[in-house]
């Protein structure tokens, strides 16, 4: 396959940058869209130009990380999977790709394609953790009976790897599908009930000071969620939210 790839290039968050174009042969319809950029940068690295940064850990669809805008759609044109689960047998021989990164106030660029998505970090962090004893006898978790829906529940929001895609598709720039996630996967269970008042004001309140916009439910979250977490976190941790703030 030829191909034509328009890709952002930023030099630090000082500089205002641009769209760049690449022209890259034989490229594998087997290959993964990460290693068609490996190839390009390899190109670049030969010619002693610049390699273009992107993220990337995993590979597999779980870390997260690899934070690509292609064509217009976070995580490019399939659903459900992460840029790095993309191969170029989704595109056609001749085409032409633009390649950006996540755009949000909150997501400032790094370099290129790499966007600092810290402030996701934050917001987890003001959630702080369960309170579980673990010294002495410790409980056998099978001890606590939880309903199948409310477990499988948790787990379908468990599976958010925080890749900051429903942030990209939203016009607003909303953070409220990762947070309801995170808010979600604990206060379906008993154990998340100790301070689950807590966490979801501090979560909240994290949210609103990174910058991220608010929720206007046109929905493009979830659409581009490569983990399918679905809106009603969104309704959940609403509810979580009006009845906390009601205790307080
Ligand atoms: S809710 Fe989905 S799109 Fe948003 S951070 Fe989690 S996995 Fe990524
Ligand atoms: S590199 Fe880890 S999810 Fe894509």
């Amino acid at each position: 396959m030829k191909l034509t790839l328009k890709i952002w290039r930023q030099k630090n968050a000082q500089d205002k940058g641009k769209m760049v174009d690449y022209q890259l042969d034989n490229v594998s319809p087997d290959m993964s869209f990460l290693e068609m950029l490996d190839v390009l940068n390899q190109d670049l690295i030969d010619k002693g130009e610049s390699p273009i940064a992107f993220d990337h850990d995993c590979r597999e669809g779980i870390c997260g990380t690899c934070s690509l805008f292609i064509n217009g759609r976070a995580h490019g044109p399939q659903t459900q999977i992460t840029a790095c689960q993309l191969h170029m047998r989704s595109f056609n021989d001749g085409d032409t790709i633009y390649i950006e990164p996540w755009r949000a106030k909150a997501f400032p660029v790094v370099k290129d394609l790499i966007v600092d998505r810290s402030s996701f970090d934050r917001i987890q962090q003001a959630g702080g953790f369960i309170s579980v004893n673990t010294s002495g006898n410790t409980q056998d978790a099978n001890a606590i009976p939880i309903e199948k829906e409310h477990a499988d529940k948790a787990f379908d929001a468990a599976t958010c790897i925080g890749c900051g895609a429903c942030v990209a598709s939203c016009k607003n720039s909303s953070a409220m599908l990762f947070v309801s996630a995170k808010v979600s996967q604990f206060a379906l269970l008993p154990q998340g009930q100790v301070e689950a008042t807590d966490r979801v004001l501090n979560m909240v309140k994290q949210m609103d000071e990174e910058g991220f916009g608010n929720c206007t439910n046109t929905g493009a979250c979830e659409v581009e969620c490569p983990k399918g977490i679905s809106l009603e976190n969104i309704a959940r941790m609403n509810r979580e939210y009006l009845k906390a703030s009601l205790k307080g």
